[in-house]
Order: structure tokens, then sequence, then C-alpha cells
């Protein structure tokens, strides 16, 4: 069933029975696949598409919460908010990495992302509108990426896998940064733990969306599970983020917005109602509160970077031209 493997090849590559059965062979023991292995064309383009748009997130990411950097309400949180953003650009930058020792150009998907091209996490087009949803944000949207992240700790592709190991790390720090954000606006004022659930009502939906489709409508979940890029599928994901998050809600003294949530003693896990997929799909598509201003400031980012790319090349041609020089000389 899976032996064809090429979710996005164009048939040019000519991928015998026996490569496709020797390559799973290799998944399915558990070894890690490494950038100059023989690998399908399907799963070399399975993982640029989805290292790339974990990239994109990554530094489109930082823009909700850049944006409070300058009005967090003290130098602690400040200091606190400031290295999590900075995290996140790291992030993007081991991840782009990954992607490039699959055989695309950082400038490629540079240039996916600021023509609208690539897909980028839809949660980042939602807006940072009071300093609780800052916490909100860490809390759950940081929680679910964990949840995430850490099942690709084990994706059978070696660079994707060690990226994660670390970003993982850093990922646990923000979860904390933002959920202690929320238990002090919980023991504060009436207005500041208001606050604080509007917050958790504005990002809840949002967050739950992160884990992307049910399984029966993912297009690609199959064989990425099959090659063990993904280890749990989505619905699976988004229940085991839901159980462990409800708890930490109720610590909180805050209330999820859902009227049908309910534990599930059988199933040992909460029922909750259906996401509003309409509106994920509109998102998805480009339409959300964010969309069209995140595309605008990343091109403006890039547009005024310009002459630091330019100033790193004309340096790294500079001192290549004084070794090759040095060389000569000493010849
Ligand atoms: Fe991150
Ligand atoms: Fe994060």
């Amino acid at each position: 069933m899976y032996s064809q493997g090429l979710i996005g090849a164009d048939g040019s590559t000519v991928e015998t029975e026996e490569f496709l059965e020797a390559f799973q062979k290799r998944v399915d023991a558990e070894q890690k696949i490494e950038p100059n292995d023989p690998m399908p064309e399907g799963y070399r383009r399975t993982l640029v598409r989805q290292i790339s748009q974990h990239a994109h997130s990554e530094i489109v990411g930082m823009l909700p919460e850049g944006n409070w950097i300058t009005r967090a309400p003290t130098l602690r949180r400040k200091a606190a908010l400031l290295a999590k953003v900075q995290d996140e650009g790291g992030h993007g930058l081991y991840l782009y990495s990954a992607a490039e020792t699959l055989g695309v150009s950082r400038e490629e998907l540079t240039d996916q992302l600021l023509t609208g091209a690539a897909k980028y996490s839809s949660i980042f087009n939602y807006p940072a509108l009071t300093w609780a949803d800052i916490g909100a944000i860490g809390w759950l949207v940081d929680g679910a990426a964990i949840m995430n992240q850490i099942a690709l700790c084990r994706c059978s592709y070696g660079p994707y896998s060690r990226a994660m190991i670390r970003i993982c790390k850093e990922e646990s720090f923000h979860q904390r940064q933002g959920y202690e954000i929320l238990l002090t606006l919980c023991r504060g004022t009436d207005a500041q733990k208001k606050m604080a659930q509007e917050a958790v009502n504005r990002i809840w939906w949002p967050a739950l969306m992160m884990f992307g489709p049910h399984d029966s409508a993912s297009t690609h979940s199959d064989q990425s599970m099959h090659w063990k890029i993904k280890r749990f599928s989505n619905d699976n994901l988004r229940d085991k983020f839901v159980n462990a998050t409800v708890p930490q809600a109720e610590y909180l003294g805050l209330t999820v917005p859902d009227p049908n949530l309910k534990w599930n003693e059988e199933k040992q896990g909460y029922d909750y109602s259906d996401i509003d997929w309409d509106e994920f799909w509109r998102v998805v598509k480009g339409d959300g509160i964010c969309n069209r201003d995140r595309i605008k400031a990343r091109q403006k980012a890039h547009r005024e970077g310009a002459w630091v790319r330019e100033a790193a090349l004309a340096f790294a041609e500079k001192r290549a031209g004084a070794a090759d020089a040095a060389r000569t000389a000493a010849e």
C-alpha cells in the first residue's frame, strides 16, 4: 500500500520496490536517516515542507510577542520575554539549517515565506491584545508546541530529531514563564483575573487548532506515520494536550471556554466540542486577523536587513580573497 512512497514527487525519480523496501526496513528498525543517505523523493519533500513550515512558524511566532517586549510590566518580565522571543528566532535558524540538509536553500525558503507561498502555524495570525495574552500564549501555544515537538524528537530524520531535543528544553521554559504570568494575574485583583480569563477564552481554540485537521481530513498523515516522521496522529496529540491542560486551568481557577468539556471516565480523558473548522481553514488560507500584517512585517524586516546580508557577503569575500593571497604568497 505504501510502496509508492511519493507524496510530492514529479515522477522523474526512479524508485524501485527494493529501494523503497530497504528504506522502510531502516525506518522500521529505528535507524536515523541522515542527509547523505538515499531516501525516497516523497520522504525528502515531506520533510522539506514540514521542517520549513515549522521554521517559518518560529520566525513569524516572534511577532505577536515581540510586540509586548517594550510594554512588559516589570524588568524581570521584560528580560524573560526578550529571552523567549530570542529563543524562537534561534529555533527558526536551527530548523532552516535542518531543511537545508535536504537540498533546499535558505533563500528559497525565505522567498516562499515572503511571497505567501509557504504556510506557517495559523496561531500566529491572531493578535496578542493584552499582557495576559502573553501568559496564555506561553502556557497554551508553547504547551501545544511541546506536545507536538516531544514526539518529533523521535522523528526518523536525524537532523530534525536532534534539533527538536534542544528546542523542547527551551519550550518548557516558555511554557512555565507563560503559566507564571497567568498565576500571578489570577492571584491579583479581580480586574487582573478577568483579563487572564479573557485571554484564555481567546487563545484556547486557536491553540487546539495548532494540532491540525482531524485525522480523517489530514492528507499526509498516514504516510508520515509510516515513515516515522510523525509518531502520533493530530487527534491523539490534541487529546493528550486537553487532558494535560485542563487540570492546569483548574489550578489557576480559570475555566476553559467549552460548555461541552467533560471528563469521560471510560476513556480516561476529556470529551470536548469540535473545533470551528471554517475558521481554521479561513485562517490557514490567509484570511485571519493578522495574516497580512505578519507577512508585511517579515517583508519589511527582510528589506531593512539587506545591508547586513550584503556586508556579511562582502566581508566573507574579502576574507576569502585575503586567504587566497596569503596562500599564493606562501607558495
Ligand atoms: Fe519555538
Ligand atoms: Fe516557544
